[in-house]
């Protein structure tokens, strides 16, 4: 990929917990149990620029599962970049479970470039997955307080649905990128936020690009 300089300006590295998704016109997060249906180039794009620019990746145990994830090995152009950045080769993935039900030989966790880290809310004793794993049992805004203090401040959260819903009830999203793709999806599709109901948070707009049919959108919190 070569590193689009404008798309890097428009994106850049911030200070915070930036989450990105992308949905259907109609409000779906996945179409068919995924959300590939709904990506574009545009959309892979911004996606690869945020991976590169934060020092941590935050997603929970539904979608490392649900897209199978791959190890975060960025490629040489990206990790090139965030050497030069002053900033480590690879971020560092942290998956949120409260269930553990985590497969240790999951591609994204047995060839971690950096070993990963697991919140979650109990003691996992001697589990498995703590041979791949280092595992902080902490609530959200523990866990993001603790990934502060080791000097991980620009933190990315891709998902899911139950984990956004969970960190917006927490009001911990200072900003939303967005992509919306051209589909409609129809009714009963997954919605990009899910679990218990929360205050609405009220968030600004700072950019919005049209990028062939999509649309990119980028939102901060109000009281920024
Ligand atoms: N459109 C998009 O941009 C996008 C992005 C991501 C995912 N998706 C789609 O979303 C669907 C998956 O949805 P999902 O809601 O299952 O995804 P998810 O939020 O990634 O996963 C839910 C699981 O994450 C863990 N979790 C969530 N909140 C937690 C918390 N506060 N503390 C500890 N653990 C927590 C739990 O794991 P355990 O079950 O292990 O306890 C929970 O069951 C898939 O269809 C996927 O394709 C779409």
């Amino acid at each position: 990929m070569t590193i689009d300089e404008e798309l890097l300006r428009r994106y850049p590295r911030t200070e915070g917990l930036r989450v990105n998704f992308v949905t259907s016109l109609d409000g779906a997060a996945a179409v068919d149990g995924l959300s590939t249906g709904l990506s574009s180039a545009a959309d892979k794009q911004v996606f690869r620029l945020l991976r590169m620019t934060c020092d941590a990746l935050l997603v929970g145990a539904g979608t490392l599962r649900d897209e199978d994830y791959r190890p975060l090995t960025l490629d040489p152009e990206r990790r090139a970049w965030r050497l030069a950045s002053g900033l480590s080769a690879y971020p560092r993935l942290v998956i949120f479970t409260h269930a553990l039900a985590l497969d240790p030989e999951h591609r994204a966790l047995r060839d971690a470039p950096v070993r990963p880290l697991i919140v979650t809310p109990a003691e996992p004793g001697d589990h498995p997955l703590t041979e791949v794993a280092d595992v902080l049992v902490a609530d959200l805004a523990e866990a993001v307080a603790r990934l502060h203090a080791e000097g991980l401040t620009h933190l990315l959260c891709e998902g899911g649905p139950t984990l956004l819903g969970a960190l917006a009830g927490a009001d911990l999203v200072d900003e939303l990128c967005l992509t919306l793709s051209p589909v409609l999806a129809g009714p009963g599709a997954t919605r990009m936020t899910d679990g218990r109901p929360h205050p609405p948070r009220t968030m600004r707009l700072i950019h919005a690009i049209p990028a062939d049919q999509a649309l990119l959108l980028r939102y901060r919190r109000a009281h920024d």
